[in-house]
């Protein structure tokens, strides 16, 4: 089983890193070509045809716009390799640590796995809530559960903060709502006004 669950999780890698090297090579790395180019052109004519050279420089100023978008597009979908390598419990810490408030994350089943379509899900829902109470709460603490048990998969994350947090105003908890659906997941908010806000998720899935 554990041998199987490993397998798993390098054929996961593998594709994904595949993945991030095609999006790389179309995206951003053609972006930085153009704008090479671009450059160069405008080099050579700064002081013969300005206007010309600040047509090009817009181009150039928007194709690094657009790199950053595809870069950050690329980063955040990432599956990150400690999340194949050593699960969800251990990815989340790793998130938690990256976060720039205090944090607790609490564990109860270190050591086993869940699916890597779940525990992939489970990490990118964390990786935006967490991302919610820096950007949006003002919490200055935030504490994280994973637990499982009866099947269930149960994440909560609670932060200090204002408060306010609504589905579908923005797209990242309806993003997350419709990505847990397809594994008939839910998620659920609570916020009132003044704080605090937990955001909870729950998917069925068995642990191996
Ligand atoms: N932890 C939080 N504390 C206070 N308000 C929150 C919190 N999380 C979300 N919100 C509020 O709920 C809204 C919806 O969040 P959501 O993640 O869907 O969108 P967003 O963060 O604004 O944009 P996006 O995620 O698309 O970049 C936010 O705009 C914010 O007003
Ligand atoms: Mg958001």
């Amino acid at each position: 089983m554990l041998t199987e669950t490993r397998r798993a999780a390098v054929d996961t890698s593998a594709a994904e890193l595949r993945r991030i090297e095609r999006d790389l090579h179309d995206g951003a790395q053609a972006r930085l070509v153009a704008m090479g180019m671009d450059l160069g052109t405008i080099e050579a004519l700064i002081e013969k045809d300005p206007a010309k050279a600040r047509e090009l420089l817009a181009r150039a100023r928007k194709s690094s716009a657009d790199a950053l978008t595809e870069l950050r597009d690329l980063v955040r979908g990432i599956h990150p390799p400690v999340l194949a390598e050593r699960g969800l419990g251990d990815a989340v810490r790793a998130l938690a640590l990256r976060v720039p408030i205090a944090s607790e994350v609490n564990v109860d089943f270190d050591g086993r796995r869940a699916a890597a379509p779940v525990e992939s899900a489970a990490y990118f829902a964390v990786s935006e809530v967490l991302t919610n109470a820096v950007k949006h709460a003002g919490a200055d603490r935030v504490w994280i559960d994973l637990r499982h048990s009866d099947g269930m998969l149960r994440i909560a994350v609670t932060d200090n903060g204002r408060g306010g947090a609504r589905i579908g105003t923005g797209s990242g908890l309806a993003g997350i709502e419709r990505r847990l659906g397809t594994f008939d997941g839910v998620l659920a908010v609570s916020s009132p006004a003044g704080g605090p806000t937990m955001v909870s998720l729950e998917i069925p899935c068995e642990l191996s």
